[in-house]
């Protein structure tokens, strides 16, 4: 394994659901240059999985064909999921991370209309009104130490009822099913327990899940992911 994979394999895992929006930032600032690089060593293809699936839910459950719409890629990082969109004809996409030196690289595609730099969880994105979006996205971001459960709230808040949030979940994360050897998790993540929470206060409903590759050459355990498929009601 070479330094980077060492990388990939080694701080990510520092992190558990106990980490702070600081632990998680620190990681991918220092990491931002080689993160195309090094996630595409690790066989990361979610972001080439996930939106095609997204592209068709538009499509077939919004009934919209407009590639104008607007579209919010939470925890965007360096782009490659804004580029993949864009290669399909969307257009109006903006960006957020918690890393600016991410979106420093994601800034050299010029594909996002607006950038911003802020960490998701419980407080609003600041700048944000309610209902600005026709949908978002986040790929790879909801996960151990990254985004919280309870920044699926604030997704609901900005995009218009009907709109669609799209995000990737590993099973194990969904499941909390770890092996604890590996991620010395002990923690509650909660995923799945908000999301149910949210279909019973009818903020959602699901349209669509489906299992994609996360990783290729990885262990079972970082194979896998859910596409989830919600609409905003
Ligand atoms: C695995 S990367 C995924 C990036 C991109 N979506 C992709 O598929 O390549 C996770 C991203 O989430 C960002 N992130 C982690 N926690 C965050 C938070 N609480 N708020 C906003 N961004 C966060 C990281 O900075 C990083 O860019």
């Amino acid at each position: 394994m070479d330094e980077r994979n060492a990388f990939y394999n080694g701080n990510l895992l520092t992190l558990n659901s106990s980490s702070s929006h600081e632990n998680v930032k620190n990681i991918y600032e220092t990491w931002a240059e080689h993160y195309n690089k090094v996630t595409g060593n690790a066989g990361y293809v979610a972001y080439k999985t996930c939106p095609p699936i997204f592209h068709q839910v538009l499509k077939e459950v919004t009934n919209n064909n407009n590639m104008d719409i607007r579209i919010f890629d939470a925890g965007a990082g360096t782009g490659l999921v804004g580029k993949v969109l864009y290669d399909l004809g969307y257009r109006n996409i903006d960006a957020l991370d918690i890393s600016q030196k991410m979106l420093d690289e994601a800034q050299k595609m010029n594909i996002y209309k607006k950038t911003f730099c802020a960490a998701l969880g419980e407080d609003a994105i600041p700048g944000i009104d309610d209902d600005q979006y026709d949908a978002v996205i986040c790929v790879g971001s909801l996960t151990i130490g990254h985004v919280k459960p309870n920044a699926l709230d604030e997704f609901v808040r900005i995009v218009k009822p009907g709109g669609i949030i799209g995000f990737t979940l590993r099973k194990d994360v969904y499941n909390e099913s770890f092996n604890r050897d590996i991620y010395r998790e002990t923690a509650n993540l909660g995923y799945r327990a908000k999301m149910e929470q949210m279909v019973k206060e009818k903020k959602w409903k699901l349209v669509q899940c489906d299992e994609i590759d996360y990783h290729i050459s990885m262990d079972e355990m970082r194979a896998k992911c859910y596409s989830l498929m919600y609409q905003v009601l």
